[in-house]
């Protein structure tokens, strides 16, 4: 039932690829360039002018292309092939798993889901703050950041223009938008009001504003341009709201299946009971002629009670007082009221009004005299001749004047909500801010029947498109004019044509309406299509049922006019346009509203009333002006592009209707905009910018180019590498054809930035490490000087001091010999302590060591002898408990001849160290004759001696033998004499070192041979036994000179002794014995 008819079949609009032999008339060439360029033929590449700015350094090649995500392309420029079918396959395959969003370079295209999709949480907007454009999965909010940090950067001003038809996602794409800067954007707590404000406007706007139509539930009535200023720090300060024509016939009639603008069901369904009391309002929608038309008050999507809630408070946030809140309210009810009243003619067929209570709540509400209102809605007023006078309504004309006032009183409100909106939006401070203005405009609209408001909405985007068209591949086309730059040119479809026959001055659609509007005389719908016929009869794009062909025909009414517009042909019933276009309202019925007590309706009217006495301008014309303007505000700004598809009709979820979209891609251009963007020069930067931002990348330019900056670019692409085809000079620009070129070159530039950062970082870093060193150095030097000082001092302490001890010490030493006094105590201690010290390191180490004891100072001689004694008295302990049994006899044998010999005789001294022994001869060597002989007497000792005999002194050698009570002389076996100890009366030696002995014997024993005289080597040994066998200590006698002996009882002689140098014993001629020893040596 749709008359959209497929666009190429009737246009052939963007035939590519290669466009017919003879182009249609609707294919305008961007140059009609006489020699198309050779390379690229026929369908040559151009650029559109996607505002290069888009291309500033935050663009990332390698990320878009690593990002060909798992799920199809996420730029379309990636496509392989530029198809149709490509495109729509891809668009196909991400719809089905979700991912709405893809790109055509800058551009994006958004597919509705129909469903909640969990991408728009903070989480979500964080992740998108501030990172490249391409650099992670295509969103709104990675075009809503670019575009902010554009105008930030660049300091500009930019808009987002929301286009696609109704239902596509527009106003859902803008208040995303929106959110996203609310949340992005630095903010103060002054600014979370403007904020707030911002935010909250759309629920109040959409109440007023939107409807459900058969496209959309919630379906923008009325256009909406909003700027959002930010300051120099990136900060929403302020806004402000263009709103155009509002779809006002909503309000008395609508459509089957549509309803009346949202405020009314969510008044009668959320309204509190005292309001809609106050109100005279019922809680039924069916009870008001207003709201039944449709006949679908109440729809499943909407839920009207929490809506009211919503805006109720929105109203409140955009700082609408009570009063105007309860005055809003008034009127929203009262045109509800308005619709109840009704007429029934009288007997002459006038109107006469019939519901009067309906008719008492709107003066009630409106604050108006309800005779007046009555005679206003009856009947206008007719100056005659300065007479006035009363001309009744048909029922017809009544109903047409009610219709009038609910809806003026309707559009009027709507406008007044806007400005106060805006007023409390609105940034008083002068500074100059930069704005991001949001386009969210009514899309290409197509219904069963199409009226004035299709007319003036499908013009509206005829004009977007133009500026499109304008913005993007003329203004390129008139760059690359002015850059001297060989133009590529490309076939496109331009719709100038189409905005002319609506709008050309004189000759255009409009101009016919209002000229038929304002023409006296009969006009009526119908004189209008016939003058469009006239006007307009062979024009291309137009066709009514009386021009067209046969087939045509039959799709057209009579009634019914068809523009061929680019998004494809719609066919309008005339019926109704000049009453809208008029939009007529009595003067009665304004100047009483001019008198309401509802402010907001005084207000309303009396604005309204101060042009009154100039006709006022139609709505078409109004309209078309504000186009204009609206133009005029884009084209200043920088463009960036959401182009919403709508996946199927029926609002389904997971539903990709491919027709649909494949219309909708044809008609929004998505695939001239694909070739363009793929064709000719992608970027393009004045040289100035190009250099100084890429000019660390060539030494040669960095860091300072002197020459022009042409030739520095110059210079720095050749050093680039880039190859002749990619790029072109221009007169100031430089001109990059394929983005890759330009992203390679960003790349480097961004690895360049860290190298120089890191440059920098190390630099900076060396700086502060040499600052750190320094410091440290002094530190230490110091720290150095602290400490040699506090050494010096110590060391000048220890010199005084030591000084001190040595004054000390001499003191000492002078008054060593005094008394113990101050000046010699500590010597004395020192010198007692160091002779000890000594001392103890020289103790004589034998008892016999008479020597070595060290001399002590006077003052210790005292404590040294006490030492001494107690030192050797310890050494002779030591040795004494030292000592065998053997050794201790030893030695009382030694004293025994220590006592007997010591002083007396010469070679004792020698003696005494030569031990004794027990005998010195063994028992074997004892003849056993004798050892018999002697057997009853203990041999204690024996030794062998040489005996002198009495007579002539003869030397004999015998064993002298000491038994326990005599000595034996024995020769060999026989005993030559016993001598009984008790018969030894004395025992001489000499005091000479010679060894003889004599033994004095009694004489009274007559078997006694006298005298004795024997020589024994072991003397002192012998004598020492024998004293202490015999116990004759007493008798042994030493004598000096000579020995008497008595040889015989009675005979004397005597052995003489002498010293001489030979030790000799002979008879000597005096008849004794002489024995000569030589000299004892002195020790
Ligand atoms: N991004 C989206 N995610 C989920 N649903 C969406 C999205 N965009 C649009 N819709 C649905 O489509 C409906 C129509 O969208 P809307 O923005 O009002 O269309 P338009 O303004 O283009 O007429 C919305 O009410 C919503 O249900
Ligand atoms: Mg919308």
């Amino acid at each position: 039932m749709a008359p959209f008819q497929r666009f190429s079949d009737q246009t052939n609009a963007a035939p590519l690829p290669p466009p017919p032999p003879s182009p249609s008339p609707f294919l305008c060439t961007a140059n009609p360039s006489p020699t198309p360029h050779p390379k690229i033929g026929q369908i040559s590449s151009i650029v559109f002018r996607l505002p290069s700015v888009k291309f500033t350094g935050q663009l990332d090649m390698e990320g878009a292309l690593t990002a060909r995500g798992r799920v199809g392309i996420q730029d379309f420029v990636l496509l392989d092939e530029t198809t149709e079918e490509a495109f729509l396959s891809n668009l196909k395959k991400r719809f089905n798993k979700d991912l709405i969003y893809t790109y055509i370079g800058t551009l994006l295209v958004s597919v509705n889901p129909y469903k909640e999709l969990d991408m728009y949480n903070s989480k979500q907007m964080d992740l998108y703050m501030g990172v490249n454009f391409f650099e992670l999965p295509p969103h709104i909010y990675a075009l809503a950041d670019n575009a902010y940090h554009t105008m930030l950067t660049e300091f500009n001003n930019h808009f987002i223009l929301i286009s696609g038809e109704s239902g596509a996602g527009k106003t859902e794409a803008s208040k995303k938008i929106l959110q996203y800067y609310a949340v992005s954007c630095p903010s103060t707590a002054l600014l979370n009001t403007v904020r707030d404000k911002m935010l909250m406007s759309n629920p109040v706007l959409e109440a007023f504003g939107n409807a459900k139509t058969l496209k959309n539930d919630n379906s923008s009535r009325f256009g909406k341009y909003m700027d959002i200023q930010f300051d120099s720090e990136g900060e929403a300060v302020g806004g402000h709201i263009l709103n155009y024509l509002l779809e006002k016939s909503r309000v008395v009639h609508q459509n089957h299946g549509e309803r009346n603008f949202h405020i009314f069901y969510q008044l009668v369904q959320g309204g509190e009971d005292d309001l809609l009391h106050q109100l005279g309002l019922e809680r039924d929608c069916q009870h008001y002629k207003y709201l039944t038309q449709g006949e679908c008050a109440i729809v499943s999507s909407i839920n009207d009670k929490n809506e009211w809630k919503t805006v109720k408070n929105a109203l409140q946030v955009i700082s609408i007082d009570e009063i105007d809140t309860n005055h809003l309210f008034g009127i929203v009810a009262s045109v509800l009221h308005l619709g109840n009243i009704e007429f029934d003619p009288d007997s002459k067929g006038r109107a006469l009004l019939t519901n009067k209570a309906a008719l008492r709540w709107v003066s009630n509400l409106l604050g108006v005299d309800a005779h007046t209102l009555q005679e206003g809605l009856t009947s206008r007023k007719i100056e005659a001749y300065k007479d006035q006078v009363l001309s009744p309504f048909s029922i017809d004309h009544a109903i047409y004047a009610r219709d009038a006032l609910a809806k003026a009183m309707y559009g009027q409100t709507f406008t007044w909500l806007v400005n106060r909106i805006n007023e409390s939006m609105e940034n008083k401070d002068s500074t100059r801010k930069t704005v991001i203005g949001l386009l969210d405009i009514y899309g290409f609209e197509v219904f069963y029947v199409n009226s004035f408001e299709q007319f003036c909405i499908n013009y509206c985007n005829e004009k977007l498109q133009q500026l499109f068209i304008q913005l993007t591949l003329k203004s390129e086309q008139e760059e690359y004019e002015a850059e001297d730059i060989e133009w590529e040119p490309v076939q496109f479809f331009n719709n100038k044509i189409i905005c002319d026959l609506v709008e050309e001055k004189h000759r255009g659609i409009i101009s016919i309406l209002d000229e038929e509007c304002l023409r006296p005389g009969e006009a009526t719908d119908l004189t209008f299509l016939d003058r469009l016929e006239d006007k307009m009869g062979n024009h291309p794009h137009f066709v009514t049922h009386k021009l067209a062909d046969k087939v045509t025909r039959k799709t057209l009414e009579r009634g019914d006019f068809r523009l061929l517009h680019y998004a494809g042909e719609v066919t309008y019933c005339v019926v109704g346009f000049l009453d809208k276009n008029n939009d007529l309202l009595y003067r009665n019925i304004k100047d009483l509203m001019c008198q309401s007590k509802n402010a907001i309706v005084r207000e309303c009217f009396s604005t309204m009333a101060l042009d009154s006495r100039r006709r006022p301008e139609t709505v078409a014309t109004q309209f078309k002006s504000s186009l204009l303007k609206l133009t005029e505000i884009l084209m200043a700004k920088e463009a960036w592009y959401i182009r919403c598809l709508k996946s199927n009709e029926s609002k389904q979820p997971g539903q990709f209707d491919e027709a649909l979209i494949r219309h909708q891609v044809k008609y929004l251009g998505l695939m001239e905009h694909l070739r363009v963007r793929r064709a000719g020069f992608a970027y393009r930067r004045k040289y100035e910018v190009f250099l100084k931002r890429y000019k660390p990348l060539c030494p040669a330019t960095w860091p300072h180019w002197r020459g022009m900056p042409a030739d520095g670019v110059e210079v720095l692409i050749q050093h680039l590498g880039y190859l002749p085809n990619e790029y072109k000079m221009g007169r100031t620009k430089i001109f990059i054809r394929h983005p890759r070129t330009l992203y390679a070159t960003e790349d480097a530039y961004e690895r360049c930035k860290h190298e120089l950062a890191t440059r920098l970082q190390a630099k900076y870093r060396g700086y502060r490490a040499k600052g750190e060193f320094r410091k440290q150095k002094e530190a230490a030097t110091k720290i150095e000087t602290c400490w040699r000082g506090v050494q010096a001092r110590k060391e000048r302490e220890k010199r005084a001091w030591a000084v001190k001890v040595i004054k000390k010490f001499i003191k000492g030493y002078m008054t060593r010999g005094e008394a113990k006094n101050t000046d010699n105590s500590e010597y004395l201690v020192f010198v007692r302590q160091s002779y000890l010290n000594r001392l103890k390191l020289n103790l004589p180490k034998t008892v016999l060591d008479k020597t070595t004891w060290l001399t002590p100072p006077a003052v210790v001689k005292e404590a040294s002898e006490t030492l001494r004694t107690l030192h050797y008295r310890l050494m002779v302990r030591k040795y004494v408990r030292g000592i065998t049994p053997q050794k201790k006899a030893q030695i009382q044998m030694k004293l025994v001849t220590s006592s007997l010999f010591k002083g007396k005789k010469d070679g004792y001294p020698q003696s005494v160290a030569l031990p004794f022994l027990d005998t010195r001869i063994s028992e074997q060597d004892i003849n056993p004759k004798v050892l018999q002989l002697i057997r009853n007497e203990r041999i204690k000792y024996t030794v062998p001696v040489v005996k002198y005999h009495r007579n002539g002194f003869k030397p004999k050698p015998r064993q002298l033998i000491l038994t326990q009570t005599a000595a034996y002389v024995v020769d060999e076996a026989k005993v030559t004499q016993r001598v009984v100890y008790s018969f030894l009366k004395g025992i001489s030696v000499s005091n000479l070192t010679d060894g003889t002995v004599v033994f004095h014997i009694t004489c009274e024993d007559p078997k006694q041979k006298g005298d004795l005289v024997m020589q024994c080597d072991h003397l002192f040994e012998c004598l020492t036994k024998l004293a202490v066998i015999a116990n004759k200590q007493d008798v042994v006698t030493v004598v000096q000179g000579s020995i008497k002996i008595e040889t015989q009882p009675g005979r004397e002689s005597a052995v003489d002794f002498s010293t001489g140098p030979e030790p000799m014993v002979y008879k000597a001629k005096n008849g004794h014995l002489m024995v000569v020893t030589t000299r004892a040596r002195v020790r």
